[in-house]
């Protein structure tokens, strides 16, 4: 599955999915899903369709988190009911390095994927800082992703983020083949924790990294997992300890994959 827009249909998509998260705010959504508008309906079939899965149904379950980064507030709307909809210490962190860092590290324009978003703030904030960005994670959590993106970017950024599904280890080659694939940053935040996908997590940095891609890893070290996680990465990637938090027990890395 792929909820992703096509850079095609964005700016017109986007436009249609903003007017209905306003009319939702606002209670003016009508019963037929339709926001109330006299426009061409078939014209906007496929938009409300992908809206619909962008927005939460049970909405008791999420709370509206703020967030400043790059001279912009931003609200995550988060639950604690699935790990990839909760703004892990990795993401603050990474987002307050990109900010501090944008310069040097050329954001504006930059081709920029994330893997495991969650809620999506580092990618909010990358958008914000003028990359182009694709925020990817598990199926189940991409209907929020979505909905915090387009909240967050929407006339605020030169590019609209994209969301895709990308799962570890799994039709890489297919969905993100290397010829149209390439990324000057792979963005990563507290994805090594107890789970069992450490390999395909890996083995997914190592083919997303090309010739010239840097990939920033953040990470809260709690277990001695991550830290056997961190030896095999320095097997393949040439690594480089950026930022240390100690207050949250978060480190930065970058990686540089080793070609020989
Ligand atoms: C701890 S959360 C971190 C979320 C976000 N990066 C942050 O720091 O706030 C880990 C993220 O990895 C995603 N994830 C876990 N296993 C995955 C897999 N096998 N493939 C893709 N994403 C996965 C989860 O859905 C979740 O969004």
């Amino acid at each position: 599955m792929d909820v992703c827009l096509s850079s095609a249909q964005q700016p017109a998509c986007l436009g249609e999915a903003a007017g209905r998260l306003e009319a939702a705010e606002e209670g003016t959504v009508q019963d037929d899903g339709t926001g109330g508008s006299s426009g061409d309906s078939k014209e906007m079939e496929p938009c409300l369709h992908n809206l619909q899965k962008f927005v939460p149904t049970d909405y008791a379950s999420y709370t509206q988190e703020h967030y400043c980064f790059a001279g912009k507030k931003i609200i995550i709307q988060e639950s604690i009911e699935s790990y990839g909809a909760v703004v892990w210490p990795g993401a603050t962190a990474l987002c307050q390095y990109l900010e501090e860092h944008a310069q040097e590290l050329n954001l504006q324009d930059a081709k920029i994927l994330e893997i495991g978003a969650g809620p999506g703030l580092v990618s909010i904030v990358a958008s914000i800082l003028g990359a182009q960005v694709t925020a990817t994670d598990l199926p189940d959590v991409l209907g929020n992703l979505q909905y915090n993106l387009l909240k967050n970017t929407l006339k605020r950024t030169a590019h609209l983020p994209e969301v895709r599904e990308l799962v570890w280890g799994e039709d890489l080659e297919h969905n993100f083949p290397k010829c149209t694939s390439y990324y000057d940053y792979i963005l990563a935040s507290d994805v090594v924790y107890h789970h069992y996908f450490l390999d395909k997590l890996l083995s997914t940095m190592v083919y997303l990294a090309q010739p010239g891609t840097v990939l920033l890893w953040a990470n809260k070290f709690r277990f001695s997992t991550d830290y056997e996680f961190l030896d095999k990465f320095k097997q393949v990637f040439e690594a480089t300890l950026l930022a240390e938090y100690p207050e949250s027990s978060v480190k930065i890395f970058k990686g540089i994959l080793k070609w020989d």
